[in-house]
């Protein structure tokens, strides 16, 4: 079979388990999709690995790493695709948009989980790699493993009218903590930062900033909207009090984050009172949407919308399809 070479920009929490995944998935991907992925860069902010022959993954962390960025990397190694996993700058799309700019000019496909190429630049990138013969893949963006984006061929003959989802796992986490267990918003942080699922530094998750970005990413996919993210308003949760959770509780609603996008009412993100029983009351760090269609009527997805192996499991399922790996 021959090889499908990716470079890896990024070595933290989600490459390691694409890494991971593609040593326990080789066989698999040979034996049904008749694909070999075969990694021939990693690079870290420290430098890079490389090896055009292929890296052997159990031994990487222990090797030197070489002197080289990104840029260097695509310049002198052949592969067929970067996959962009850097952190995340949401207000200029950082150094992660030189990446995918560099690699899909020089005619590779890219797939990436970071948000900040995609709300800064998807029309330019996404034009760039049809001239180019690459593509422009990031699935795993909005909602990690819930396959958000691909559920577009399925919706194709319909009109949808309104999106509607909880997209912010931490923000949803600290308000089930604080509806359960009658907590303040402080508290509920403090929790959410002790078990992990909130950085140091909340405010993107809990000021709203990263449900406005994946919302943003949907309208436009899916309403054509071509909203930038200083159009959508935004409101986080940290006004939110405990008396205000628990009065809702007592009245047969949750407070819940909710990021909505329709063409009448535009891109918004706000804490809103959701019915106990609608299907977006998820709790704890689930993710979920809801499209609601013309013909169709609603169809929602919920799961899990971070984590290292949930995120890589999409990035593996774009890479697969830039590979031409086809479900049959
Ligand atoms: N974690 C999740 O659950 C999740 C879910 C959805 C999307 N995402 C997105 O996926 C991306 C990766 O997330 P993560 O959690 O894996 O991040 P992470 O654990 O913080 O790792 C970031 C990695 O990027 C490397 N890096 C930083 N600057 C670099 C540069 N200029 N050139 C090359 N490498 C550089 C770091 O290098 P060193 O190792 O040398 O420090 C590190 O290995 C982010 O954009 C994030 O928003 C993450």
């Amino acid at each position: 079979v021959k090889p499908f070479r990716i470079i890896v920009a990024g070595y933290g929490t989600v490459a390691r388990a694409l890494l991971d995944m593609l040593v326990t998935q080789e066989r698999h991907l040979a034996e049904v999709h008749d694909v070999r992925l075969v990694p021939v860069a990693v690079v870290r902010a420290a430098g890079a690995w490389v090896d055009p022959e292929g890296l052997q993954l159990d031994r990487l962390a222990p090797r030197a790493l070489m002197r080289k960025d990104v840029a260097e990397v695509l310049e002198n190694v052949q592969a067929e695709a970067l996959v962009e996993l850097t952190p995340t700058d949401l207000k200029t799309g950082g150094v992660a948009l030189d990446h995918v700019r560099s690699a899909i000019a020089k005619g590779l496909h890219v797939v990436t989980a970071n948000k900040g190429p995609v709300v800064h630049a998807a029309p330019e990138l996404e034009a760039l790699a049809a001239k180019k013969g690459g593509s422009f893949r990031y699935e795993a963006t909005v909602g990690a493993a819930i396959p958000l984006l691909s559920l577009r061929a399925s919706l194709l003959g319909d009109r949808i009218e309104r999106i509607d989802g909880v997209l912010n796992g931490t923000s949803n986490y600290i308000l089930s903590r604080m509806g359960e267990e009658g907590l303040g918003f402080n508290e509920a942080l403090e929790e959410a930062q002790g078990r992990g699922y909130a950085e140091a530094d909340p405010a993107a998750d809990v000021d709203g900033l990263d449900a406005a970005a994946k919302i943003t990413i949907l309208a436009n996919r899916y309403l054509g909207l071509g909203a930038r993210l200083e159009d959508v308003r935004v409101e986080g949760i940290r006004k939110v009090t405990g008396e205000a959770v628990q009065l809702a509780v007592k009245q047969g609603y949750v407070v819940r984050l909710v990021a909505s996008a329709s063409q009448a009412a535009g891109v918004t993100v706000a804490p809103r009172l959701v019915p106990l029983a609608s299907p977006l009351n998820v709790q704890g760090t689930l993710n979920v949407v809801r499209f609601a269609r013309e013909y169709g009527g609603p169809v929602s997805l919920t799961g899990h919308g971070a984590g290292g192996r949930e995120t890589a499991a999409a990035v593996l399922a774009d890479l697969l399809a830039a590979a031409g790996v086809a479900p049959r």
